[in-house]
Order: structure tokens, then C-alpha cells, then sequence
């Protein structure tokens, strides 16, 4: 049984609304877990490797909920445009390289090492069409240490015609995946991925939705990201009350665990039945920036009791960093407060940071917090050249390095209590 104990300045959200600070303390990680937060250490624990860390701040590890593996190299690319043409114009194109298993290899490569670098010690990702890049996604994780959901998409129309599958293959493809995947590690797990709406049949969805009742398999997809794509599922699926409703109507609605990206455009019966279904909606304020689609109204979804993780999107979103993203949090927040409704507070920094950790990491198990019991994945942050100039609490510590910091602050990340090198 692995037993370590690190020193610091330990913080974390348990609760949106605070910070949990323990100011130079000890936490006990036995297995993996948190065995125990204190002032001083009891004898018991003597014998346990000691990582001392005083000075420096010891954080949860960052959740990512929404990002596309196969977008990496697009990232800046494209983003004067919105969704729709954005799709056909980049992505597409981009998407359909991934038969190209050197080239997957390459990209896969670069982006979990820049996903460790900032501190993303778990991401739930879509990888494209092609299942073999997919499954090489999900072995390039297992290899990192990192922990991720990663999921082939799937599409048989409206999409570019390399990247068009034929509906049975898709569904075969998919289940091959999860039955080959559905014991080989639980850090790494499938996630069945119905792009959106507009790009699968009803045939399609309907088997898709029935896999992930049959194998017990979680389901991730985007909905109401942009005025034009609600009017369009509109069109296409005319008898459906809304867009949520479609999914739901294939029991890829929080039938099993899921994540829905953006939900910007999301009516109030559409939020109910997320909050009634525990359905996750993923945030990523500078995919929504870049591409013009709008603000998420979060405290609304909050206040309903929608489960909410933050993501970067990308290539939507241009950047990896969860630091940066907390920050664009609170920030589009206060806009969406400013510029369209006066009711919806803007989230404070506890509430952004809660959503990045613990939040997300829910989707994960007990993952983002260090309750006891919960997994320890963590940051150790060296803050010292941002903290040096006046006498700040470790509150404000941490607000600074959010802020001002980025990755070079990070100087060791744990996953599961151990300690993960740069992977590739
Ligand atoms: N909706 C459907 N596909 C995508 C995608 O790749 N990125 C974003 N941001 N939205 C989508
Ligand atoms: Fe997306």
C-alpha cells in the first residue's frame, strides 16, 4: 500500500461558495486517497514518505469536461467565423486525417503533454470518426497517467462526405470499442459521442442510446451552442418539443452519466430536465467567445441544480489552460450579468474554482476535492516570484496565480496520489 504525505499550503472547494485552507499542514494520501488534512502530523504516520512542499501551494488537479483531441492542430485557426461554417471550413478538413495513425500519434502526443503541463489531471475528450485513432487516443491516456473519457464520434450526415460513416459501421465500430475497452483500465474509459444532433439519423442515435443502456457506457454531445444550430435541429426533428428533448428522446439524455458542451441557448424546461435527468452541461467561455455563440447563463443553471464542469473546447477554445479558463469564468459571467440580466449574480472565484475541480472531477467519481476518500490528484504550485512583493493570504495566492500565473508555476502533478512525469 503506497502511504505519502505532503506538506503545504493545502487548499480546495468542497463546497462552491468557500475555500477549504489549510495553511502548513500536512495531507495523508494512503492508496490513492485522502486519508487525512492536519496542522500536525500524528506519530501513526511517521514512517510515511514525506514530500515536503512548505511554502508552496498543494491544489486539486484541473477537470477539462469538453475538448476534441483531432482540433489540437487547428488551435488559433478559423476562429473570426461562427459554428456552422467554422465546422465545414476547419474542422471537417482537419477531422478527417485521422485514418493517418503517424499522424494521430504526433498530435495525440503533443496535446497530452501540453494537457499535463497545465495542470488537466482528467479530461473527457472526442476523438473523430476513425475508431483505430480513437482507440490509439485511449492507450496514448492509459500510457500518460493521466486520467480521461475519451469517445469516437459519430456522424452519418451533414457532415463533410470523408468524414460520413455508414450508420451500421458506426454503431458496430462503437460497440467493438466499448466491449474491447470495458475492462482494460478505469482511468481511462470509453464515452459514447454522438457528435450533435444535426449529424446523426434517428437510426443512429436511437442504437447509440441503446449501447450506452446496454454496457452501462456514458454519453457526451454538444447542445444549443448557437441561434442558427437550434433552428436547424428544429427543422430536422420538427415532432421534437426542443433540442434537448431529441436526445432525450434516444435516452442519451442522462439515461446513463452525460455531458452536454455549451447549452448556451437552453430554455427553462430544458434546464429542468437536465437538473431532473443529472445531466452535466460543460462551460467553455473562449470557445463561446471565439466563435460569437453567446454566454452560458451559469448561475441559472446553478440555481436549478444542473451539475456544471469547465472546459476549454478546444479548437473552439484557443487555449489548454483551466487556470485561464476560471479566469474566463468569472469574467463572462459578469458580462452576461451587465449586458443581459440583472438577476444572474456573477460566480465569485470559489464558485469558478469549485467548477474546474470538483465540479468536473464528480463526473470522474470522488475526484477535484480533498475530502477524505477522495482521489488524490493534485498540483504543487511554486508561486513565489508572484507572491513576493506584498503580503497576500493564501486566498489571494491563489487568485493570483489564476490570474497571472500558467503552467511554469506547476512544479508536480499527482494522479491517484502518484506522482506523473511528463509523459511522452
Ligand atoms: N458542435 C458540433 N461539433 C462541434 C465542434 O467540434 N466544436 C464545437 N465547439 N461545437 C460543435
Ligand atoms: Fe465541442
Amino acid at each position: 500500500m503506497s502511504k505519502t504525505v505532503l506538506k503545504g499550503n493545502i487548499v480546495y472547494a468542497k463546497d462552491k461558495d468557500k475555500l477549504e485552507i489549510h495553511e502548513d499542514s500536512y495531507v495523508v494520501v494512503e492508496d490513492g486517497k485522502v486519508k487525512d488534512i492536519s496542522r500536525e502530523l500524528d506519530k501513526s504516520y511517521k514512517d510515511y514518505n514525506l514530500v515536503d512542499h512548505s511554502g508552496k501551494l498543494i491544489i486539486p488537479g484541473f477537470v477539462d469536461l469538453h475538448l476534441h483531441a483531432p482540433q489540437y492542430p487547428n488551435r488559433g485557426l478559423g476562429l473570426d467565423k461562427e459554428l456552422i461554417p467554422w465546422l465545414d471550413t476547419y474542422t471537417f478538413p482537419e477531422e478527417s486525417k485521422y485514418g493517418d495513425m503517424e499522424y494521430s500519434k504526433k498530435v495525440f502526443t503533443r496535446l497530452i503533454n501540453e494537457l499535463w503541463q497545465n495542470g488537466t489531471t482528467r479530461a473527457v475528450v472526442f476523438a473523430s470518426v476513425q475508431k483505430n485513432s480513437a482507440k490509439l487516443l485511449m492507450d496514448m491516456f492509459m500510457e500518460s497517467g493521466l486520467g480521461a473519457y475519451v469517445g469516437k464520434v459519430n456522424m452519418d450526415r451533414n457532415t463533410a462526405p470523408s468524414l460520413t460513416e455508414d450508420t451500421q459501421v458506426s454503431i458496430d465500430d462503437t460497440e467493438e470499442i466499448i466491449k474491447e475497452y470495458e475492462n482494460k483500465s478505469d482511468m481511462v474509459r470509453f464515452i459514447i459521442t454522438p457528435r450533435f444532433a444535426p449529424t446523426c439519423t434517428e437510426k443512429l442515435m436511437g442504437s447509440l442510446g441503446d449501447l450506452a443502456i446496454k454496457y452501462n457506457t456514458p454519453v457526451q454531445s454538444h447542445l444549443s451552442e448557437n441561434q442558427a444550430e437550434v433552428l436547424w435541429v428544429k427543422e430536422l426533428f420538427p415532432d421534437s418539443k426542443d433540442y434537448a428533448s431529441v436526445y432525450d428522446e434516444f435516452n442519451l439524455l442522462g439515461q446513463t452519466r452525460t455531458i452536454m458542451a455549451h447549452c448556451i441557448y437552453a430554455t427553462d424546461d430544458e434546464i429542468e430536465l437536465m437538473a431532473k435527468n443529472g445531466v452535466y452541461a460543460a462551460h467553455c467561455p473562449y470557445s463561446n467567445y471565439n466563435l460569437s455563440s453567446g454566454i452560458m447563463p451559469v448561475r441559472k443553471f446553478m440555481d436549478k441544480g444542473v451539475p456544471i464542469g469547465l472546459a476549454s473546447d478546444i479548437s473552439g477554445g484557443d487555449s489548454l489552460s483551466m487556470m485561464s479558463i476560471i479566469a474566463g469564468t468569472i469574467q463572462a459571467s459578469k458580462m452576461k450579468w451587465l449586458e443581459t440580466d440583472k438577476e444572474l449574480k456573477p460566480l465569485t472565484f470559489s464558485e469558478a474554482f469549485y467548477l474546474a475541480t470538483k465540479g468536473g472531477g464528480s463526473f470522474f467519481g470522488k475526484v477535484g476535492s480533498f475530502e477524505e476518500g477522495y482521489e488524490f490528484d493534485a498540483l504543487v504550485i511554486d508561486d513565489k516570484e508572484l507572491a513576493d512583493i506584498k503580503d497576500l493570504t493564501i486566498e489571494e495566492r491563489i487568485q493570483k496565480v489564476v490570474y497571472i500565473g500558467d503552467d511554469r508555476n506547476i512544479v508536480e502533478r499527482y494522479v491517484r496520489g502518484k506522482l506523473i512525469e511528463k509523459p511522452f
